[in-house]
């Protein structure tokens, strides 16, 4: 949630400040501003699109600043508690994601002292306590060090001095990068947001602090005892974040899937052997021929990648596997085998509820292997071992071509597994072969995605849609309802296909409209019951099958994907559903990239 953007070298820092916030809007979106130093403190703040801030904002000269696009938690959407933050004497600014606990007591402490508050944010806190810190002569390290000590809580933070040429930066369950230019420095939550300035990053880690000059930056810990941080290379791929023709990120995102998947396959698939190879998931094979079971954590799109590979490695691997909601997995206590294997799916890597449960399951003395796609971040570093998806950077908040991505890391994962154990080489070659010609089919799908319109139409005469799918499809209709809900703000509801009957039958009315996600995928037949079921009572069936499939006869919207091997069908048949939510938002008029009340990376409990 929010974002921070940090600039110290010679250039204009307004200019790259607005910059880097528009790259990071998706993190949050309701109000923003930023904060330049040019002998004095000059800052600007605004409710309402960075666009619309950066629009109104006067002329800051200043080569050194910080910048937030905020997602509100403490105090509602107004200007007042937009950030940054600055002290009463103009000479301390701060700019803060996370929350504070006890920013109850310390806001009374500060108006017991006559400190006027001028937001009702916890973040304010920061700025008057530093700034009184410094009138008692401390630095602004040992001001900084005091004034985190009094708090209790979660934060990523810059501070900027009026009097000082440079940046202290604070972590502690909020990610902050600071990004190596030639002399001059970027501070940032998201990595992609400095690629186009720098390739080097260092990623800060828990109870770590930062001082970053135009030249040089210090890491250590909050004690001020330093530290020595790995420098990291950011790939190419996570420089195209320009929205470039398309009218949103999130149709580009879509299109640009069957390029992302190539990524994340090219290079891992090795056809002589029949498996593949994910170097960060090489696990012993004498440890992976005892492996008790396999536990998959995720939330929203995750958990549905994280679905999809529990099936996977079960069919190919015959290894238990279950998936969790990351969110209930720590209030369930579970019991941990430190035997099993676990993994942590993550596009942002910063999910808070999925960081939690890793640092739960290691507690408890197992391993955790991350599949993330944001280098370097903390669920990435938390872990220490795992795949990156590779999908580039995703900036619409409905997630696309990052769930193709995990559900094909978890793919490769599932064949390496399967090989390792039981599968054939021969069934391995045979899914290799398939996996290759994926990239291709999504782009013909893409070029040619049937009736999505018609099926957009029906939907918006509807209160509700129903998805339905069984086996590997369940996964894929939850996926599409997540999506529709999320941006076109029409309540859904996913059912595995069988299970509608006991319940969501009594939903349906005449026009009902509902999307099936029916493969032949040696369970279509029962599939095929419930859409009779649903028929009889007046529904309209949104069909999502394979081409040429005569199951086509019973849709009233039909939408043919290219076929494949029935394991591998939600690669493809997630791609209508993506292409349905998107068109209702649009017709509905939503901000498909930036849905009401959403942010990107979910960094609170
Ligand atoms: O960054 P993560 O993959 O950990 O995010 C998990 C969910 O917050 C995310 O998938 C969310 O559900 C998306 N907005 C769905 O499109």
């Amino acid at each position: 949630m929010c974002g921070i953007f940090g600039y110290i070298g010679k250039k204009s820092a307004s200019d790259l400040l607005v910059k880097g916030l528009l790259r990071l809007e998706y993190r949050g979106y309701d109000s923003s501003g930023i904060v330049v130093k040019n002998g004095q403190l000059q800052s600007y703040k605004d409710t309402g699109k960075i666009s619309e801030m950066a629009s109104a904002l006067p002329r800051l000269k200043g080569s050194m600043g910080i910048a937030h696009t905020r997602w509100a938690t403490h105090g509602g959407v107004t200007k007042e508690n937009a950030h940054p933050h600055v002290s009463n004497d103009g000479k301390v600014a701060i700019v803060h994601n996370g929350i504070l606990q006890n920013s109850n007591l310390l806001r009374k402490r500060l108006t017991k002292i006559g400190v006027e508050l001028n937001s009702e944010t916890d973040s304010e806190i920061f700025c008057h306590f530093i700034a009184m810190e410094l009138d008692q002569g401390k630095e602004p390290l040992e001001a900084l060090q005091s004034v985190l000590s009094m708090v209790r809580g979660t934060w990523g933070l810059c501070v900027l001095f009026e009097d000082y040429d440079y940046v202290l930066c604070a972590r502690n369950g909020s990610p902050l990068i600071i990004g190596r230019g030639k002399e001059e420095m970027f501070v940032s939550s998201d990595p992609h947001a400095i690629r186009e300035h720098t390739d080097q990053l260092v990623a800060l880690e828990d109870g770590q602090i930062a001082k970053v000059s135009a030249r040089d930056f210090q890491v250590m810990q909050t004690d001020g005892q330093e530290v020595e941080s790995m420098l990291l290379h950011l790939e190419e791929e996570w420089s195209e974040s320009e929205i470039g023709d398309y009218p949103h990120f999130m149709l580009k995102e879509i299109h640009e899937q069957s390029e992302s998947l190539q990524h994340c396959i090219s290079g891992r698939l090795r056809h002589a052997e029949g498996t593949s190879v994910l170097g960060g998931l090489q696990i012993q094979p004498q440890n992976l021929a005892q492996l008790p079971h396999v536990r998959l954590i995720g939330c929203g799109t995750a958990l549905h990648a994280a679905q999809i590979g529990q099936i996977l490695i079960e069919q190919w691997a015959r290894v238990p596997a279950v998936s969790h909601v990351a969110s209930e997995f720590n209030a369930n206590d579970p019991v941990i085998n430190p035997n099993a294997l676990h993994l942590a799916i993550s596009q942002s890597g910063e999910t808070a509820d999925t960081l939690s449960a890793v640092k739960e399951i290691q507690r408890k003395g197992a391993d955790v292997y991350g599949i993330v796609n944001v280098v370097g971040s903390s669920i990435a570093r938390q872990c220490g071992k795992g795949v990156y998806i590779h999908s580039g950077p995703e900036q619409s908040v409905a997630s696309t071509k990052a769930f193709t991505n995990m559900v094909g890391a978890l793919t490769l994962f599932s064949l390496q597994l399967g090989r390792s154990r039981h599968l054939s080489k021969t069934k391995g070659k045979m899914i290799g072969r398939e996996m290759r010609k994926l990239p291709d089919k999504i782009r013909t799908y893409l070029e040619n995605p049937g009736p999505i319109n018609a099926a957009v139409e029906l939907i918006l005469k509807a209160k509700s849609v129903l998805f339905l799918g069984r086996g590997i499809s369940s996964p894929v209709a939850s996926e599409g309802a997540l999506k529709l809900m999320e941006i076109a703000y029409i309540p859904c509801l996913a059912y595995p296909a069988g299970e509608m009957k006991h319940g969501p039958i009594a939903l349906i009315e005449e026009n009902s409209p509902i999307v099936v996600i029916a493969p032949d995928d040696g369970v279509q037949e029962r599939t095929l019951n419930a859409i009779h079921e649903c028929k009889a009572r007046g529904a309209k069936i949104i069909l999502i099958h394979e081409e040429g499939d005569p199951i086509s006869e019973v849709g009233d919207i039909c939408i043919p994907v290219p076929s494949t091997i029935p394991m591998l069908t939600p690669l493809l048949t997630v791609l209508p559903t993506q292409l349905i939510a998107y068109h209702a938002a649009l017709e509905l008029g939503n901000d498909v990239d930036r849905p009401r009340n959403l942010a990107k990376s979910v960094t609170v409990e």
